[in-house]
């Protein structure tokens, strides 16, 4: 993080942190450059590892290094990396920090696209992994092996939210001398922290809450500078670099994240617990409800909560379906984060790729939807809801 970030709260680190005035631009111009000048001070730069200099647009740009300043100074990172996806994050961290004869320790309930570099690329490489419950620390340290290296955790698992107790996890991988990567998306740093419970690098799909308003594509890690420095040559290589108009758009969005939050935290909530009392409604997962299986480690890891929901229609996929469908505020659509509510049914979508007997493991089961509470007016997302659920209810009654 820049020392000049460290005095200031959240909420003016997310607005000022890496804005480069250029000219003095209140804003960080776009520098629509793929390559960078050559000077004496950029070769000194190159001879340095290249990291943070501006020599050409897949390394960094001037954009990106905006980005990655704001970031550090809101998940308090020494440093960090910005790449062109969620996915292009995880995976070039992955592959920098194993290689093949090394194990690492993560879950199957995790999101679709990590579940499936996990099982089908990975393994390719001779790394190996092996699952464990992501809520059950015991579980992890039991599947720790002389070669493990790393423990992979998401805070909250996409899409049935079930809560990790990182430090839990941290204990058991200070305890082994192992690196505990999480993944912050669903939190965003305005909810959790990873790396000031002890975490070592923390990723990010910036493509969700950060940016805020889908309409960008981008990925983050940030952390020990040791290991972002590791990887930042397997980024050079693999190419998974972010174009600097979608920095630009990703710089604004982040702006705004400590405002956007607890709009979509207090829908949701407010959402989830509705939800609850619905007669069309099996069950409802909020990590905030006092009926959530781990209510308490939320409380501890995650106690401002969350703006994602996810809930079992009664009738099965085809109701899910019609549900989607009869909804006219709410965006049938997958990803989540974005102002507009989003919603999707994860076995057909985000998650289609992961085995059905893994998804009904974790809890996707028939009718399972996952929705990502926008901040539109509550009372209209509600009336969106409930007349949906009323055209739900109906065709059931019809098809009896
Ligand atoms: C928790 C989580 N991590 C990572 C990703 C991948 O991010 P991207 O789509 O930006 O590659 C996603 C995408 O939905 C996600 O939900």
């Amino acid at each position: 993080m820049n020392p000049v970030d460290a005095d200031k709260r959240f909420a003016t680190r997310a607005v000022v942190s890496g804005n480069q005035h250029i000219e003095g631009a209140v804003n960080t111009p776009i520098f629509q450059s793929s390559t960078y000048q050559l000077t004496d001070e950029r070769y000194q730069g190159w001879a340095n590892g290249a990291q943070h200099t501006l020599l050409y647009a897949r390394l960094s740009s001037l954009n990106s290094e905006a980005v990655v300043e704001k970031l550090c100074a809101l998940e308090d990172a020494e440093d960090g990396e910005l790449f062109g996806s969620g996915m292009a994050a995880i995976s070039t961290t992955l592959m920098g920090l194993l290689s093949a004869g090394d194990h690492m320790v993560a879950s199957a309930d995790c999101y679709g696209g990590t579940y499936g570099l996990m099982t089908e690329d990975l393994p390719r490489f001779g790394i190996e992994i092996s699952m464990a419950d992501m809520t059950d620390p015991a579980s992890y340290e039991a599947a720790i092996q002389d070669n493990t290296k790393i423990i992979y955790i998401e805070v909250l698992t996409n899409p049935v939210l079930k809560v990790c107790d990182i430090e839990a996890m941290v204990a058991i991988g200070k305890k082994h001398g192992l690196i505990v990567i999480v993944d912050n998306t669903f939190a965003t740093p305005w909810a959790c922290k990873p790396l000031a419970m002890g975490c070592d690098l923390v990723i990010h799909s910036c493509t969700k809450y950060l940016n805020g308003h889908s309409d960008v594509v981008a990925g983050a890690i940030l952390g020990r500078a040791d290991l972002v420095a590791e990887i930042f040559p397997r980024k050079v290589h693999f190419g998974g670099a972010v174009d600097p108009h979608a920095c630009y758009l990703l710089e604004r969005g982040i702006r705004t994240l400590h405002a956007r939050m607890p709009i979509h935290v207090s829908n949701s909530l407010e959402i989830a617990t509705r939800l609850e009392d619905h007669p069309m409604i099996e069950s409802v997962n909020h990590p905030s409800l006092a009926s959530h299986p781990q209510h308490d480690v939320a409380q501890r890891i995650i106690p401002k909560g969350t703006g994602m929901c996810s809930f079992v229609v009664k009738g099965g996929d085809g109701a899910a379906l019609k549900f989607m469908r009869s909804l006219n505020i709410i965006f049938e659509a997958t990803s989540l984060g974005c102002i507009r509510s989003l919603v999707e049914c994860p076995s057909n979508s985000s998650h289609s790729f992961v085995p059905e007997e893994v998804r009904s493991e974790a809890g996707v089961v028939p009718g399972f939807v996952r929705m990502s509470i926008g901040i539109e007016d509550l009372e209209d997302i509600w009336e969106d809801i409930d007349q949906a659920l009323a055209q739900v209810e109906a065709e059931l009654l019809r098809l009896a």
